[in-house]
């Protein structure tokens, strides 16, 4: 990849991630200043509702994204710089997180979504869309556990971080089922694509990454010797 490519991909990323991070904190700032604004809570307040929603959608991309960036990056493919895929999936793991927080903290604040605080961190105590919520939870856990043995990885032996970040998969995965049962939107058409071709450009991604790992494994280990 040329470095004039590379750094251009890296300025996106970098402002790409930025924007995000602003984005989350006006949603939470939005929030708060809606809480207090009588003309907003005395209405239905559909613009929280929106919110709610659309968090939900900016936190799956985000964690999708910081799936594909982590298997690429994991790839060592020669085609792609390391590092920016590296940079890429560290920022984009941020987002997520911050972008499921500012998700949950629009839905609980909104009178009309039926959530508490407890039923957000607490599986399957939300008295609506019980189930769902609860693969929600499961997902946020995952995602915490990830993200904080990531920022602490020099403190954590490396066998755990391994193992701990392997949950990255699941979380993905109950990301995908949340999002999907939980959703008003899974019944608009275009909402369901985007749930399918993210699921098949990543499935793919993934089954490309652990083949050419067992190729490559298989490879390496010495023919046997003749008797
Ligand atoms: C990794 C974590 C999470 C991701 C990626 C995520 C993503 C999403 C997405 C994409 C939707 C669909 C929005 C729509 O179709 O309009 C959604 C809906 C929903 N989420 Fe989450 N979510 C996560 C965690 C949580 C948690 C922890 C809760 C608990 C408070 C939660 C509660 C809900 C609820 C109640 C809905 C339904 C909103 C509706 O009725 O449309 N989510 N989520």
């Amino acid at each position: 990849m040329s470095t004039a490519f590379g750094d251009a991909l890296r300025a996106f990323a970098r402002a790409t991630g930025w924007a995000l991070l602003i984005l989350a904190a006006s949603m939470l700032l939005f929030t708060a200043s809606a809480q207090t604004a009588t003309t907003i809570s005395s209405t239905d307040a559909p613009v929280l509702w929106w919110a709610g929603r659309s968090s939900g959608f900016v936190a799956y991309l985000a964690l999708w994204l910081s799936m594909l960036f982590g298997t690429l990056a994991s790839a060592k493919s020669t085609l792609l710089d390391r590092k920016l895929t590296m940079e890429l999936h560290r920022q984009w793991s941020l987002a997520a997180v911050i972008a499921t927080v500012a998700h949950i903290v629009l839905l609980v604040v909104n009178e009309h979504s039926e959530l508490s605080w407890l039923s957000s961190v607490v599986p399957f105590t939300a008295e609506r869309l019980t189930g769902a919520t609860a693969v929600g939870v499961f997902a946020l856990w995952g995602l915490v556990l990830v993200e904080a043995t990531s920022l602490l990885q020099r403190r954590v032996p490396y066998g755990a971080w391994r193992a701990i970040h392997g949950l990255a998969f699941g979380t993905m995965l109950l990301a995908l089922v949340h999002s999907v049962m939980a959703g008003t939107d899974t019944s608009v058409l275009a909402v369901r694509a985007l749930y399918a071709v993210t699921a098949a450009i990543l499935g793919g991604a993934i089954a490309g990454r652990a083949t050419s790992a067992v190729l490559g494994a298989t490879r390496r280990r010495p023919a046997p010797s003749a008797a």
